[in-house]
């Protein structure tokens, strides 16, 4: 989160909720730390590192909350892509490469670090959940548009439609939460 809807998601919380303490999930810490600085280094916020892609990270992303704080009151699954980070790591990629990628970040590894999450939200006294979604990724309205998606985003509404599925399951799956999403406007993606 250390930059775009995350960064302004980590800011506004660290002023408006004074008694809130934000962790900031980013892959790379100094990022993360940069980010923070740039908030004016409000004392209620700390990155943590978490790659959501992998196992380990994820590992020590939730015991070292478990040590530190025993419990998860709001968990903003905010980590996603529409596959443009993939350009130019390597040889052009191709579309099962995106497809793979978009799906990997935006609905396996959302799901792996909730589920991961589950046990510290189950120890607070009012846990939520959000999903950020997409306009874009609602079906009923691409039906009422009568209009596709570009093609190039067909991986990224799909994915995110999925986002919606899941937070429709984790809302009914686990009543006492508020599992919601979160569909930020759809001007870039
Ligand atoms: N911008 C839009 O117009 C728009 C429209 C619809 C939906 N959305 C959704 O809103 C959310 C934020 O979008 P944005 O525009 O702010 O995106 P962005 O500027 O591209 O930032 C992507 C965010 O996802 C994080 N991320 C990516 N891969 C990750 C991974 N493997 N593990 C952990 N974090 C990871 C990044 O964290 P670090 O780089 O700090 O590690 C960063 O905070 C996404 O879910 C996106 O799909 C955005």
């Amino acid at each position: 989160m250390s930059l775009g809807i995350g960064y302004e998601i980590v800011k506004s919380l660290a002023f408006l909720r004074s008694d809130y303490q934000v962790l900031l999930g980013c892959r790379d810490t100094s990022k993360g730390e940069r980010a923070v600085s740039s908030m004016g280094a409000p004392s209620n916020v700390n990155p943590i590192q978490l790659d959501i892609t992998d196992d380990q990270s994820v590992d020590n992303c939730v015991k070292a909350i478990e040590q530190h704080f025993g419990r998860v009151d709001v968990l903003i699954n905010n980590a996603g892509t529409a596959g443009k980070d993939l350009v130019g790591t390597e040889l052009e990629p191709t579309r099962r490469q995106v497809w793979q990628h978009v799906y990997n970040v935006n609905v396996i590894s959302t799901e792996v670090f909730t589920q991961r999450l589950i046990p510290l939200l189950e120890q607070s006294k009012d846990p939520r959940i959000i999903f950020v979604s997409a306009e874009i990724a609602s079906i009923g309205k691409i039906l009422q548009s009568k209009q596709p998606n570009e093609p190039q985003l067909v991986p990224f509404c799909s994915s995110k439609a999925a986002i919606n599925m899941m937070t429709v399951d984790y809302a009914m799956r686990y009543p006492h939460f508020k599992a919601t999403e979160l569909p930020p406007p759809t001007t870039r993606r």
